[in-house]
């Protein structure tokens, strides 16, 4: 695996109508405005949305670069982190937008991490009832699972990512260059995203990590290119195949349920990627437990999340009521009980398991739960 230039097609839509590009270059930023200047329209104007810490990193050095390739560019702003995603902000910026002469040919530029394509993403699919854009990735987790896959939108009172669409980008562009300012800890999300995947659907990728993984832990510029590449090509496979998450899409999910209870019942002081590799454990020793999955097979992904630094040992839930009813709320969500997804061997997931409770209560209860497991 080599670190040159890869593009991935995503194919969607009859006759291929909204296929778009994805492209994985290292240095690629610098590059943009002129790659985007060429295919684009003469007078096409860009809105660049970013967060605070991108823009002072990235943003103004980009706009700069529009600049002084003759494309009108502005870039708008807002806070860094999870509270961005929100209808305030949406509103904020609908309203400078909108002040700023948007129309339905200019183009949105969604550059940051996954707050800020999720929220770009979604002010795009709204405003004049939908506008184009483009994902500009710059966390690991953003450039390998939220820039691709055209789910957009923000979080409500009532839970996360409760509001939101399907609009899809008109293309992503990824440098893995960027990833060198990125925290240690936002390498680590990014990397439980990449285990989920290889995990659920690629034995082979799934061995190359483990062959690779302190480089990897590491955050190796020379592999990252190849990582990022395979990461997108499995989510945009699964994608093309279902666009509106009716079924086949749900595999992205494996370590979700019991990650997103856990993120609920701690009200998100765990971090995304942690409890996620927290989840695809939990959900594995289950799995185990339930003949689905091989022992040896439990061990290797255990290994390869420790590997990357990420937590194995399932804590003890102080709020079990509100752990509980998360879990009740994703189940709510598919008529017919709880309805997992779980591992069934490296590269291999079964859908729609159903987990009886006891396992749940035992995962609770004891600490030792995954403990039992050789690990
Ligand atoms: N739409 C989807 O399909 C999808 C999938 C998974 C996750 N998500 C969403 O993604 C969000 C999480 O995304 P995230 O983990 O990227 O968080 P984030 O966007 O909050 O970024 C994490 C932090 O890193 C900073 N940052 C970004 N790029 C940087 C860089 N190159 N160098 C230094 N700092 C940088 C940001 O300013 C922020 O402080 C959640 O809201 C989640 O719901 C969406
Ligand atoms: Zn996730």
């Amino acid at each position: 695996m080599s670190g040159k230039k890869k593009v991935i097609t995503v194919n969607l839509g009859e006759g291929g109508e909204r296929t778009y590009r994805i492209v994985i270059e290292a240095g690629l930023l610098g590059r943009l405005p002129r790659l985007l200047g060429d295919s684009h329209p003469a007078g096409r104007s860009v809105f660049i949305i970013t967060d605070s810490n991108v823009e002072r990193l990235y943003g103004r050095r980009l706009l700069r670069g529009f600049s002084e390739a003759n494309i009108d560019a502005t870039l708008l702003s807002v806070a860094s982190g999870e509270s961005s995603k929100s209808a305030d902000t949406v509103q904020a910026l609908h309203t400078h937008l909108l002040k700023l002469g948007i129309h339905r040919d200019s183009m949105i530029l969604a550059l940051g991490g996954g707050v800020v394509g999720d929220v770009a993403g979604f002010v795009a699919a709204t405003i004049l009832r939908g506008v184009p854009y483009v994902q500009v990735p710059t966390t690991l987790l953003a450039q390998v699972d939220s820039s691709v896959g055209g789910k957009v939108g923000i979080n409500h009172p009532l839970g996360k990512n409760l509001i939101g669409a399907f609009h899809q980008p008109a293309a992503v562009f990824i440098d893995p260059d960027v990833l060198k300012t990125l925290p240690r800890a936002e390498y680590r999300n990014g990397l439980a995203e990449v285990v989920k995947i290889a995990a659920a659907l690629d034995r082979k990728f799934f061995r190359y990590l483990q062959r690779n993984a302190r480089a990897v832990a590491e955050g190796n510029a020379r592999m990252l290119p190849a990582i990022i590449a395979r990461s997108v090509a499995l989510k945009a496979a699964i994608v093309e195949r279902d666009e509106r998450d009716r079924g086949l899409r749900k595999v992205l999910n494996l370590g979700h349920t019991v990650g997103h209870a856990l993120e609920a019942a701690t009200r998100y002081a765990t971090r995304h990627g942690e409890a996620v590799a927290l989840g695809m454990v939990a959900e594995s020793a289950i799995a185990v437990q339930l003949g689905l999955l091989p022992q040896r097979d439990f061990e290797n992904l255990v290994r390869l999340l420790r590997a990357f630094k990420l937590p194995v040992q399932f804590p003890t839930v102080k709020n079990r009521s509100l752990f509980l009813s998360a879990l009740a709320g994703d189940k709510k969500a598919e008529q017919g009980g709880t309805k997992y997804v779980l591992l069934a061997g490296i590269g291999k997931v079964a859908l729609g398991v159903d987990v009886p409770s006891v396992f749940i209560q035992q995962l609770l209860a004891e600490r030792s739960f995954i403990g039992r497991f050789r690990h």
